[in-house]
């Protein structure tokens, strides 16, 4: 992204942002991206979303390089893009290229089953500003060209845009021979097959995108669709750097070949362990850039690792399907020698043990006050509360280590016991009063309180069911921390609680899920989000395969519930730190046993353990760290030494 398109991007719309997704591309990702699919000096190419052109004008960037090589040549630059602003923009900065201002997704370009035409003649230029910006209809036009059916590359950064914000008109539409994409899906996920059916057989697609699709159950279609029907080439993501600046979210790209899969060519998935900036620096002369970037597209073809730069994962196209793929980027080679060697010992977390969400409160800041100030009602209604993990600093949760309490008034059961309403007794002035001012503040018109009413309960009643034995963050960070919960504190459903079944100790599930074996399992079971953050929702939880406790002599479980409890004793840090305690590479050692190691093996698998999740905390540091530089240097605010 050149400064003009940082002067665009930065007077765009917000609104308008969001719904099309309007989010530009930078240099280093995008000549990497279209080194790997514009691969002769003649290629005709498509960007289907093409914002101000800065794919367009990389690609003719490319072209230019290729004829020098190659000394002959001339291919075509086509872009299409939806807002009138942004299709002149690109107009006028790739002036060569057919500019077509229109909906791609719509019928009236043909893209999805309509009638074919000639390619765009070369050099021709034409802005068509027609109908109004956001259509609510696929209405089509007799303006419109059709497009040809045989580019040769395809390169593009297609809108994300949340499902909420896409139009349900839209959400029905299902392209011909292509995936069955969910109603939850991303709009990018639209792009994928009207553009693959545009190109040549063995032309090359590359989407950047945001890599949710990878793990989202709503990416399961379109993963599966483009393993059965296409070859992916390689998936390439940066496990240091945000490539985008505003849209907070880890970016993928993605290469496919319009070709049926093809079991000797395997897909290459490529971790990025350096910004690209370091192997392609700024300032180089244009033809040793480019000349560099077509190096790193080879070995990525090649399925040469680059050093500790650039680390490539070949896997078979027959192995792609049914499974998420975002483990295959970023999790090292010990996860998938544990998942096969450990195979039938693991069992996923629902067999052994109940997961369930915490209290939905619907207004934290009515229901958790502060335990730190003055209590705002009675003693009595209030009970500490586990309000998240970040307030722990050990496994066992204890009330000295609590921040907030719940206010707990259980109406029902006071009428139960032929009492008046909590509320409404004399000695509850400083509840009733909290109450009418949270009424005030319109709380009871949330939709978790309203609801309550609608249910026949007052909107300020609270009905826990039991605390959960043990607790799980949804959200994860630095730090791996499963905490038992002896005294039975009530939770915040910013965690989820796990119970043990019948017959199995709390104190053993505990140790297993606190070992870094399940620390490292557990980033092939959640979702990666911004900033390093993992999320696991309760469905992730309860498939998440564990070392199965039932599986474990009592002398292994004895020696297990002891390495717990000698960790559980004293405070927890980050995984990087812990990876150097010799107590928790007692607990790793036990469970890699348990699961089939001998013990000479299990000894240097729990070192081979430490350095792997030191690692992958190291990379997530530097990427977030990497976000929140880009995000500061934005809004003028310097970053902190
Ligand atoms: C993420 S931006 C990428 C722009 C450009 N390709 C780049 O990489 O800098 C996506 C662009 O797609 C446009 N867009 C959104 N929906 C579209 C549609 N249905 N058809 C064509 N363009 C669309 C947006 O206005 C936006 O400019």
């Amino acid at each position: 992204m050149d400064e003009r398109d940082a002067a665009v991007e930065e007077s765009l719309d917000d609104g308008l942002r969001h719904r099309h997704g309007q989010h530009f591309t930078k240099d280093d990702p995008a000549d990497l991206m279209i080194a790997l699919c514009v691969r002769h000096p003649m290629a005709a190419v498509l960007d289907p979303a093409c914002g101000t052109g800065a794919l367009l004008l990389r690609a003719a960037t490319r072209l230019a390089f290729l004829r020098g090589a190659a000394g002959m040549g001339s291919g075509h630059l086509t872009g299409i893009e939806v807002d009138p602003r942004l299709a002149r923009a690109a107009q006028a900065r790739v002036p060569g290229a057919t500019i077509i201002n229109d909906d791609f997704l719509d019928h009236g370009l043909g893209v999805n089953g309509g009638p074919e035409a000639r390619a765009p003649s070369p050099g021709s230029s034409a802005v068509r500003v027609r109908g109004p910006l956001v259509r609510k209809s696929n209405a089509v036009s007799g303006t419109a060209p059709a497009l040809p059916r045989d580019f040769d590359a395809i390169v593009g950064n297609p809108p994300y845009v949340r499902q909420e914000l896409i139009d349900p008109a839209r959400k029905r539409m299902a392209p011909p021979a292509g995936p069955a994409l969910s109603g939850r899906s991303d709009l990018h996920a639209r792009f994928w097959s009207p553009s693959l059916a545009l190109l040549r057989p063995g032309g090359r697609l590359g989407f950047i995108t945001s890599g949710a699709w990878l793990d989202a159950g709503y990416g399961a279609a379109l993963r599966d669709w483009l393993t059965t029907s296409h070859r992916l080439v390689a998936m390439v993501e940066s496990s240091v750097e945000s490539w985008f600046d505003r849209a907070r979210v880890r970016t993928v790209i993605a290469i496919v070949q319009r070709d049926p899969p093809d079991a000797s060519r395997p897909a290459r998935f490529v971790s990025l362990r350096v910004p690209l900036a370091t192997l392609v620096p700024a300032g180089l002369p244009l033809e040793e850039r480019l000349a560099r970037f077509d190096r790193m597209a080879r070995a990525i073809e090649d399925g040469a690792d680059a050093g500790d730069a650039l680390v490539v994962r070949s896997v078979p196209s027959l192995a792609l399907g049914g499974r998420t793929w975002g483990p295959l980027l970023r999790l090292p080679e010990l996860y998938f020698a544990i998942a096969a060697r450990g195979a039938s010992r693991l069992v996923p977390l629902s067999e052994v043990a109940t997961v369930r969400w915490g209290i939905k409160t619907g207004d934290d800041a009515v229901f958790c006050p502060p335990r730190d100030r003055e209590p705002p009602v009675e003693e009595r209604f209030l009970s500490p509360l586990v309000f998240t993990l970040m307030e722990l600093d050990r496994l066992v949760v204890t009330r000295d280590q609590l921040r907030r309490n719940v206010l707990l008034v259980e109406r029902g059961r006071e009428n139960a016991a032929g009492r008046e309403d909590a509320a409404s007794r004399e000695d509850a002035a400083g509840l009733r009063a909290w109450i009418a001012r949270a009424e005030r503040d319109g709380a009871h018109l949330r939709p978790t309180c309203a609801a309550r009413a609608r249910a026949g309960r007052a909107w300020y009643e609270l009905r826990p069911a039991p605390s959960g034995a043990i607790l799980w963050s949804i959200m994860h960070q630095y730090r791996h921390l499963a905490p038992i919960n002896p005294e039975g504190f009530p939770v915040n459903d910013n965690l989820l609680q796990i119970d043990p079944k019948p017959g199995i100790s709390t104190r053993l599930l505990a140790a297993i899920l606190n070992s870094h074996v399940t620390a490292l399992i557990k980033h092939a079971h959640g979702r990666q989000r911004n900033e390093g953050m993992l999320k696991t929702q309760a469905g992730d939880l309860r498939g998440m395969p564990i070392l199965d406790p039932r599986a474990i002599g009592a002398d292994e479980a004895g020696a297990l519930v002891a390495a717990f409890d000698a960790i559980a004793s004293r405070r927890i840090g980050t995984v990087p730190q812990e990876c150097g305690r010799a107590d928790r590479r007692a607990l790793d050692r036990l469970v890699l046993e348990a699961l089939g190691w001998t013990s000479r093996e299990a000894e240097a698998e729990a070192g081979r353990l430490s350095s792997c999740l030191t690692d992958l905390y190291a990379g997530e540091r530097l990427w977030e760290v990497d976000a929140v530089r880009r995000r500061r240097k934005r809004s003028g605010v310097m970053a902190a030494p």
